[in-house]
């Protein structure tokens, strides 16, 4: 006998069409395999006349869709169970699934902005009424990140996370690192491949990676956190030039999501472009792909690999989800593990000034003698040692650019040492400071 449960989808645009298109090709497998039976009985749209006309022309699993612009009534629906929210942004989606929740409905959302704003409130909401949320697709888009850390990791200690989580981001670096594309020849095909938010500040700002690191790392160290703690830089400034003078040195520039577990039980939490060695297995990860290094103390080093984003990957997620609260484990799981923002205490987080990190500097620097001795002279009192440094033999007496890389040196040194070296008469200024990631400490040694 199969278990027929209702679902009311909040939004059909690039995950909602996936989510769709999965749930009705697939229908007889999962009823065999799992006994649950889906009933989708409301598409909630904001443009019912176009949705309803493409709708009727459609063939196959999107012909004749219950569309509706009636929100509240899909969630009031007593024969509705679980609320699938793939519509996006803030509000009304807060609401909705609020309203979800305290009618005891469980919840599935790929909404990482959401989670990583409202997600205390909304958990806390959820265990009141004894419903869940899941939110597998809210990070790494197809990969089961939040599953792993929540199930398949929980006899390890976690220790450090590692990321490239957005993938609207790393499509745009690989495009720029591997074809010469401009940034807006390559953030137009990520849009034009369903990658990017609606609004791509969110994608190229780095605050989407923020966001899932927020989720990630809470998960991974028994923490909540807020995304505004974690520090953050894009890849909007980042020069093609750079990108081109770290692969000459062996490295491969990607945004990252850090999160660190500190001696002192700290956090360390970052996001930015990163200088990562070409043999790092996250060097390898190009174009929409994610990738998400994982150390735990018993495992060591993991690597969950997969499409981060895009209509079908994330809606498998959202349809994994809808199995798991389905067939009730993920209930369970939700209603037992004291790991979610609800039922944890608020991250310590350390100050960006005391990172630990080696450096990638380049400088404009009039090619005059004395200028590398003035360079060095400023790093040195600052405790920073030197480990590499390069400059193009040409316009001598002119601007060029020297590339400077470092050993481990204190972030809040680095800083005050390139503030002073900045106001030297032979450097222009702004010098181009990025952080350089080793390989994974499994590996170091081998
Ligand atoms: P999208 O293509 O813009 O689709 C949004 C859908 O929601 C549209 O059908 C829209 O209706 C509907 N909608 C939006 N606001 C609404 C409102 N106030 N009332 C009723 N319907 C509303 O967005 P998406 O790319 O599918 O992303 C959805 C969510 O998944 C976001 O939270 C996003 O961060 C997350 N996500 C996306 C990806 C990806 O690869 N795209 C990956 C992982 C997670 P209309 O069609 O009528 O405008
Ligand atoms: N905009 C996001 C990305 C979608 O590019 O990775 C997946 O969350």
């Amino acid at each position: 006998m199969s278990d027929r449960v209702g679902i009311a989808l909040l939004g059909y645009g690039t995950v909602g069409k996936g989510v769709v298109q999965i749930l009705r090709d697939q229908a007889a497998r999962f009823e065999q395999r799992t006994g649950v039976t889906f009933d989708l009985r409301h598409v909630v749209v904001r443009d019912l006349q176009k949705h309803r006309s493409e709708s009727e022309k459609a063939e196959g699993v999107h012909r004749g869709l219950p569309f509706t612009t009636d929100a509240q009534a899909a969630i009031n629906d007593p024969d509705v169970k679980i609320v699938v929210e793939v519509m996006g942004g803030i509000d009304p989606a807060a609401k909705y699934l609020a309203d979800a929740l305290k009618l005891g409905k469980h919840v599935i959302t790929a909404n990482k902005s959401l989670l990583a704003e409202k997600g205390p409130a909304l958990f806390a909401t959820a265990r009141t009424h004894h419903a869940c949320i899941a939110f597998e697709a809210s990070c790494g888009g197809g990969i089961p990140i939040v599953e792993s850390l929540t199930r398949g990791l929980l006899a390890n200690r976690i220790d450090a996370l590692v990321g490239i989580v957005n993938g609207t981001c790393n499509a745009i670096l690989t495009r720029m690192t591997k074809n010469g594309w401009t940034y807006a020849q390559a953030l137009a095909e990520a849009q034009s491949l369903g990658f990017a938010e609606a609004d791509p500040t969110l994608d190229v700002s780095g605050a989407d990676a923020a966001q899932k690191l927020a989720l990630l790392a809470g998960l991974a160290f028994d923490a909540r956190i807020n995304p505004r703690d974690i520090h953050l830089e894009g890849i909007t400034t980042l020069e093609p030039l750079d990108i081109k003078f770290a692969g000459e040195l062996g490295y491969v520039v990607k945004l990252l999501a850090i999160g660190e577990r500190t001696t002192e039980g700290k956090l360390v939490l970052r996001v930015h472009p990163t200088l990562v060695h070409h043999t790092d297995v996250l060097a390898e990860v190009s174009g929409g792909f994610n990738a998400i290094s994982v150390y735990g103390n018993a495992l060591g080093h993991a690597l969950f690999y997969g499409r981060g984003a895009g209509s079908m990957p994330t809606a498998s997620a959202v349809v994994s989800d809808l199995l798991s609260v389905g067939i009730g484990a993920a209930p369970a799981a939700f209603a037992k593990l004291r790991i979610y923002p609800d039922c944890v205490e608020q991250a310590m987080v350390e100050p960006i000034g005391d990172l630990r990190s080696r450096y990638y500097l380049r400088l404009l620097a009039r090619d005059v003698p004395g200028t590398i001795a003035q360079i060095s002279n400023c790093l040195g009192r600052h405790g920073i040692s030197i480990s590499a440094i390069l400059q193009r033999e040409d316009n001598g007496g002119k601007f060029v650019p020297i590339v400077i890389t470092t050993h481990i040196a204190i972030e809040g040194n680095v800083a005050a040492a390139l503030a002073e070296i900045d106001q030297l008469a032979c450097i222009q200024p702004a010098t181009v400071k990025l952080r350089i990631i080793d390989q994974p400490r499994e590996f170091a040694e081998s």
